[in-house]
């Protein structure tokens, strides 16, 4: 049930913002752990490597290399890279993202511009380039991660973050476009939506930047905020994917998967 034995996984940004389980990192290593050899992609090689020694560790194959997603000369160079390395791509994990504040008004044309190459088009980048190798394979499974501020009104988070929400908007119709286009070409394409998620983001950039320098006091909100009385982990969101890129998920394509236990569907 869910092997990935024999398959090959990209996974951009398999590193973590700091100590702990973020979502890339995780998902990486329970792709390993279910038997793919896992291609690590990071800008930060710390980072990366952390996540690759938990895999060797356990007995997993993986390879790191360093990638900006956001630069289409890196992501065409990796890819070529990941064949050199393990001959195939079977999965595509488009993990790369994260928020800035700001409303129309507040928010620079800059800052807009990077959260939406940070969010889109490091995701569109991987298509891009991934897509023809899946095509001549006949086969291929491509994950994007998105965000529940993608599918809610940015007043119900209590805070704008107008860039971060048209971005992850956006990845959810990526999916479902890029899916319909390779339906037939044995492509599947899907979106896991994390909720409010116990990551080590909270800890080292939200509590600065949202949470006044007071992180139990901002995981204690969230915790509020969530129905099932506590926010999810990286782990929910890695086995949301590693189902979407498994033979088992062989009829599912172009919807997504949200993982928020309970928060969009109990909405006012
Ligand atoms: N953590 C949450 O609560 C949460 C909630 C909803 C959605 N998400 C989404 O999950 C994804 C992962 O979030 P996280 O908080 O686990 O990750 P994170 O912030 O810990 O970052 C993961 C890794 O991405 C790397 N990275 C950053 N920019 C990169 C680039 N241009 N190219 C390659 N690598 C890059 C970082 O170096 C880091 O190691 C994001 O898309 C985020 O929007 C997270």
């Amino acid at each position: 049930m869910l092997s990935m034995a024999g398959k090959v996984a990209i996974v951009s940004g398999a590193g973590s913002v700091g100590p702990g389980w973020g979502n890339g990192k995780a998902t990486a290593t329970l792709l390993a752990r279910q038997g793919a050899s896992v291609f690590l992609l990071d800008i930060n090689d710390d980072a990366v490597r952390e996540t690759q020694s938990i895999i060797e560790k356990e007995g997993g194959t993986c390879a790191t290399h360093r990638c900006d997603m956001t630069l289409a000369a890196d992501v065409q160079e990796m890819v070529q890279a990941c064949l050199d390395r393990f001959k195939r791509i079977d999965i595509l994990v488009n993990n790369v993202g994260g928020s800035a504040p700001g409303d129309p008004v507040s928010m620079s044309e800059e800052v807009w511009d990077r959260q939406i190459d940070f969010n889109l088009k490091t995701a569109f980048l991987g298509c891009k380039y991934v897509l023809p190798v899946m095509v001549e394979q006949g086969k291929g499974a491509i994950v994007n991660i998105a965000s529940v501020a993608g599918l809610r009104n940015d007043f119900m988070s209590g805070r704008s973050h107008v860039g971060y929400s048209a971005s992850k908007a956006g990845i959810i119709q990526l999916s479902r476009s890029v899916a319909g286009t390779y339906a037939k070409k044995g492509i599947r394409v899907n979106t896991v939506v994390p909720g409010l998620m116990h990551t080590p983001l909270v800890e080292f950039r939200l509590a600065r930047a949202v949470g006044g320098n007071d992180a139990a006091k901002l995981i204690e909100a969230r915790n509020a905020a969530v129905p099932m009385g506590h926010m999810g982990d990286a782990w929910d969101v890695a086995h949301a994917v590693l189902f979407l890129a498994s033979d088992e998920a062989r009829f599912i394509t172009a919807t997504e998967i949200i993982v928020d236990g309970g928060s969009t569907a109990t909405m006012p």
